[in-house]
């Protein structure tokens, strides 16, 4: 078959990629005598703790191949993060699986996890738009609910939760997610509940899908994504892991292996020392709490409506207009953000502001606002 006739065979199935969208609004952005605050992104901008550093370091001599399932040093610090931050108990380390980053997981996981074309896999309503790419992958039906009566009679293969929610910052309820959980089990459905931003919760409270007060101690059928990039400052190592359903979770770590989606020696001795210390995350949270108090305020003022945003690591803000008119407002003061029309057809009126700046651009932004 001619090489051409493969062309956009897969990317022709997907969404078209959203920042290239932008780009105009972006070099208008750019234009600002005092140059860009780019707040579009979720990159984050402090250094990576030495801590971490120097575990990678240490180990940057080794050059044998990894194994998929990851040390079992790494996988018992995972546990042990899990009972410490988020007092989730119970994680046999055989069921914690790491990954290249979470986003590849996510992508990935409906395909690995044998959903095809005549399943149903429910992402939220506003969402981080790699869920609908990992379903669209695989061929089946993704299907935007929050709530489970938008579900109706149908039989979900898989459903995506994302307390906190990027882009919304959005918390779940312990009801909420039990709610979720025994209509999974009910309908014979798998959760794969994305936990990105569950270590930076603002205002009251976010749990894990595995809390006990959600799933009673029982994991079948629950699998709860956790991403390093945020809470460790480490999306450059493309570091996260998946933990939950023993019998999930091997599965996953078959099909893996035979495929080769293996997390580098170093990388995985860099997160058993970034799930080992909480110092480091809890510094890093500080850092964007202040930063999250100084835009809050500065958008206020301005006239922004702040809606959800109890966690996470944006503010979700309207003013009562088309997101692509807020945006360019915005880009005239030389910030860009990100428009709500990125996170599906449900958020036409909001944008996402990110708290990943420096100390130095987000007082810029808050004095640009005012
Ligand atoms: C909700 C959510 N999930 C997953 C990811 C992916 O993170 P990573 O691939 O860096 O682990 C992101 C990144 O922004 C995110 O916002």
């Amino acid at each position: 078959m001619p090489t051409q006739s493969r062309k956009g065979r897969v990317s022709g199935l997907l969404p078209d990629f959203p920042w290239d969208t932008i780009a105009a609004v972006k070099q208008k952005a750019a234009a600002h005598p005092g140059g860009l605050v780019d707040l579009s992104v979720g990159t984050p901008v402090d250094p990576v703790d030495p801590l971490i550093r120097a575990a990678l370091g240490s180990v940057a001599s080794v050059p044998g191949y990894p194994t998929t399932h990851g040390t079992p040093e790494l996988r018992s610090a995972a546990v042990a993060a899990l009972a410490r931050r988020f007092g989730v108990t119970g994680v046999d380390p055989a069921a914690v699986l790491p990954v290249l980053g979470t986003k590849e997981l996510i992508a990935g996981l409906p395909r690995l996890l044998g959903v095809g074309s005549d399943d149903l896999v429910v992402i939220p309503e506003i969402a981080y738009p790699t869920y609908e790419v990992g379903v669209l992958l695989a061929g089946a039906k993704p299907w935007r609910a929050d709530g489970l009566t938008q579900i109706g009679p149908q039989n979900p293969a898989l459903i995506f939760v994302n307390s906190p929610s990027n882009p919304t910052g959005k918390v779940l309820p312990v009801e909420h997610l039990r709610k979720v959980v025994a209509f999974a089990r009910e309908r014979g459905a798998i959760v794969a509940s994305d936990e990105c931003y569950l270590g930076l919760t603002w205002e009251g409270e976010a749990v894990s899908i595995l809390d006990p007060r959600v799933c009673d101690g029982d994991h079948t059928g629950l699998l709860a994504i956790h991403s390093l990039s945020k809470t460790s400052n480490l999306a450059s190592y493309r570091a996260g892991f998946v933990a939950g359903d023993p019998e999930l979770v091997a599965e996953l770590l078959e099909v893996r292996k035979h495929s080769g989606m293996i997390v580098p020696f170093p990388i995985q001795a860099a997160m058993t020392a970034a799930l080992s210390d909480d110092v480091h995350e809890a510094q890093q949270r500080e850092r964007y709490r202040a930063r999250r108090e100084i835009l809050r305020k500065a958008l206020v003022e301005a006239g922004f409506r702040i809606d959800f945003s109890e966690a996470g690591l944006y503010l979700w803000v309207t003013r009562g207009e088309p997101c692509r008119v807020t945006l360019d407002r915005l880009a005239e003061r030389g910030i860009l953000a990100a428009p709500g029309d990125f996170y599906g057809p449900r958020s036409p009126e909001h944008v996402r502001i990110a708290l990943t700046a420096t100390d130095e651009r987000i007082a810029e932004a808050a004095a640009r606002l005012s």
